[in-house]
């Protein structure tokens, strides 16, 4: 059985039993677990002894007009999933455990807002462009509860998703910035038949949406065939998925950008390999997706 700890004490307690004999993964979630996720865990659990799944919907990342709220919370149906993955251990502390409780805080120590518990902050030219430019603060959030989860858990290797690319460079540079002493682990998209990247806000589209949804994705592969075919000119590869998609009307697009996979910076034509990234309004939700072009 899978042992559900909310508190940060016990939990590190539990975890020193194993250290250092055993390796330890960390899984970090939100929660309301698909396919996406449970091939992270899957992944841990075959490179690890010991794998913890967080789930946390982290009040840092979500801007005022986003959707913290509605954010899809499943605790009991997420236990299920994670028992059956042979998760060892599920951390799901609540948000005054993770960040501090604003009525318990002593005159030494006063209680400090929720945007001031921001406290890692990554390198401008990382957050600059793709989902930073219109999420602003999202990836300090990220970074700030990233950073926190390492040093309660300690794991060897932390598993994250190439579906969010720019978290997971964002990740791998504060790893590199900070001297943590953990393995990050890049997994690739899981994706419906349709083409279209597994997400928690999926479920807020209808199955129409959905499909139209997945024109992201075709749109990212109609301009991997122009790369194939010799293109290297990154407006001309832009050109593409926006040409594909300004014909579903149901989508609309926020950006597309090509970026140097590992430093995010903007290119004008690909040397050795490239990220494709485009988000996208698709009915009541945002929906993201990449794409990686190197040559083979
Ligand atoms: P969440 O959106 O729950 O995603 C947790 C992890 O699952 C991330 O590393 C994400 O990239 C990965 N993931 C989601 N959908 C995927 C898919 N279709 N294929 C492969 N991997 C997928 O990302 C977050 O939570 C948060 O920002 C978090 C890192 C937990 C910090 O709060």
């Amino acid at each position: 059985m899978v042992k559900l700890f909310a508190e940060i004490a016990p939990l590190r307690y539990e975890l020193k039993q194993y250290r250092p004999r055993q390796s330890i993964a960390l899984v970090p979630t939100m929660g309301a677990l698909h396919r996406g996720h449970l091939s992270l865990i899957e992944r841990a659990r075959e490179e690890n002894e010991i794998v913890v799944v967080s789930i946390f919907v982290n009040p840092l990342q979500f801007g005022p007009n986003e959707d913290f709220q509605q954010y899809p919370r499943t605790l009991e149906r997420d236990r299920d999933i994670c028992d059956r993955a042979g998760v060892d251990v599920i951390f799901a502390p609540n948000a005054a455990e993770m960040l501090g409780d604003p009525n318990t805080s002593s005159e030494d120590t006063p209680p400090a807002p929720l945007r001031e518990r921001t406290v890692v902050i990554p390198p401008q030219s990382m957050t600059r462009h793709l989902c930073g430019r219109s999420r602003v603060g999202h990836f300090q959030g990220v970074a700030t509860i990233v950073t926190k989860l390492l040093d309660i858990v300690q794991p060897d290797r932390a598993y994250f998703g190439q579906k969010d690319a720019q978290q997971l460079a964002i990740v791998r540079r504060l790893v590199a910035d900070l001297n943590l002493p953990v393995e990050i682990v890049g997994c690739p998209i899981v994706r419906e038949a349709s083409g279209l990247a597994m997400s928690s806000r999926n479920r807020y589209l209808t199955d129409e949406q959905k499909q139209e949804a997945a024109a992201l994705y075709r749109s990212l592969c109609k301009a991997r065939q122009i790369f194939r075919g010799g293109e290297r000119s990154a407006a001309a590869i832009i050109a593409t998925v926006k040409a594909e998609l300004s014909a579903i009307e149901a989508i609309e697009l926020e950006y597309c950008e090509l970026v140097e996979p590992t430093t995010l910076k903007p290119l004008e034509t690909i040397e050795e390999s490239g990220l494709l990234a485009v988000a996208a309004r698709v009915g009541p939700t945002r929906a993201i997706d990449n794409i990686m072009l190197h040559d083979r």
